[in-house]
């Protein structure tokens, strides 16, 4: 790869999601500015990149990483001046997302593209205050953005087919595994997955048909183990055997429409949350949390590092 540390990308709002991607685009060789209104909010994220360092280190390091490489600013205007690509993710606030927007379209060189981080505002409801909208898009990570690959990239009415090549091209020559979602849909793709899941996982407990830790032990013990490997479809296809996806169909598609019929609705209610939130904690244990998720990242890594060294994988 080629030496990056001439190209700066500008990182705004350095939470949860925006540090972590901040770690991720140093470790990748780039010079990162960043900013951030808290109180303390350089510290933290100082903090925050030194702490995902050596899973990153782990992953393997561009040949230019630095940590000091990266910048924090007290304005927008200097953060975005210089960079070719700009990570937004301050709060998910329609309000806030579309003056902020409206902030780095009239900072940024018109040729910069901006995406934002956003779980849920379509880009179409922020880019209509830009001079240049056809530069700007969604570019949804999952948490936490320098471990997980998937990145979702979406484009709204006014963006441009370029800008959506551009950021797909740039996501994944930084070694992300980036999916271009071709209509603006609440929750875009993978969350909409994971709530159609959670919405029945959630009505089973409700039902007392299974326990929280039955439920987690079936999903990570069961389909779980399969959906990291090759996703639903190829799955359905795998299931068929020799006759693949089409015999699947044929075979299981009435039974499935017909547990399709029986699932169920669920409303989160206090009762029913207070019942989530005891099950959980009896089946994790008290303060078991940071073993929990040292764990996860240690074998997420492997796995990581597994599926990349097969070809045949999706
Ligand atoms: N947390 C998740 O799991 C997750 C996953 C994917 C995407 N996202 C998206 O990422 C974005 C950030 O979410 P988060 O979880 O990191 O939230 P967060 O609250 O941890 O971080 C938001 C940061 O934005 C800062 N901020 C406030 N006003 C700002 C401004 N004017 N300019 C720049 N920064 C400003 C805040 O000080 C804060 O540090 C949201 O749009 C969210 O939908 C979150």
């Amino acid at each position: 790869m080629h030496a990056q540390n001439s190209k700066k990308i500008a990182v705004v709002g350095t939470g949860i999601i925006g540090a972590s991607w901040a770690a991720y685009f140093l470790a990748r060789g780039y010079t990162v500015a960043a900013t951030d209104p808290a109180p303390g909010a350089q510290q933290r994220l100082r903090s925050l990149v030194d702490a995902c360092w050596p899973t990153l280190e782990r992953m393997g390091l561009h040949e230019s990483a630095s940590i000091d490489r990266l910048e924090f600013h007290d304005n927008v205007a200097a953060t975005v001046a210089e960079a070719f690509f700009i990570q937004e993710s301050g709060p998910e606030r329609l309000e806030l997302k579309r003056e902020l927007m409206r902030e780095l379209d009239a900072a940024a060189p018109a040729e910069t593209l901006i995406a934002t981080s956003s779980s849920g505002i379509p880009i179409s409801q922020v880019q209509d205050v830009a001079r240049h909208p056809e530069r700007m898009l969604i570019g949804h990570p999952f948490n936490p953005p320098h471990l997980i690959p998937l990145v979702e990239v979406v484009g709204g009415e006014a963006t441009s087919l370029q800008a959506i090549d551009q950021a797909m091209q740039f996501y994944a020559g930084i070694g992300k595994k980036p999916i271009h979602i071709r209509r603006e849909v609440k929750g875009h793709v993978a969350n909409r997955l994971q709530a159609a899941l959670w919405r029945e996982a959630i009505y089973l407990v409700q039902e007392g048909v299974a326990s929280v830790s039955d439920i987690d032990a079936a999903i990570a013990h069961g389909p779980g183990l399969r959906w990291a490997l090759l996703g639903p479809f190829l799955n359905m296809h795998l299931s068929g055997g020799a006759g693949g996806m089409d015999h699947f169909l044929e075979h299981l598609g009435p039974p499935i429409e017909d547990w399709w019929a029986d699932l169920g609705t669920v409303t989160l209610t206090p009762e029913l949350n207070q019942t989530l939130v005891q099950q959980v904690n009896e089946a994790i244990g008290a303060g078991d949390m940071a073993r929990i998720v040292a764990q996860r990242d240690a074998v997420l890594l492997e796995l990581l590092r597994l599926k990349a060294a097969h070809d045949r994988l999706p």
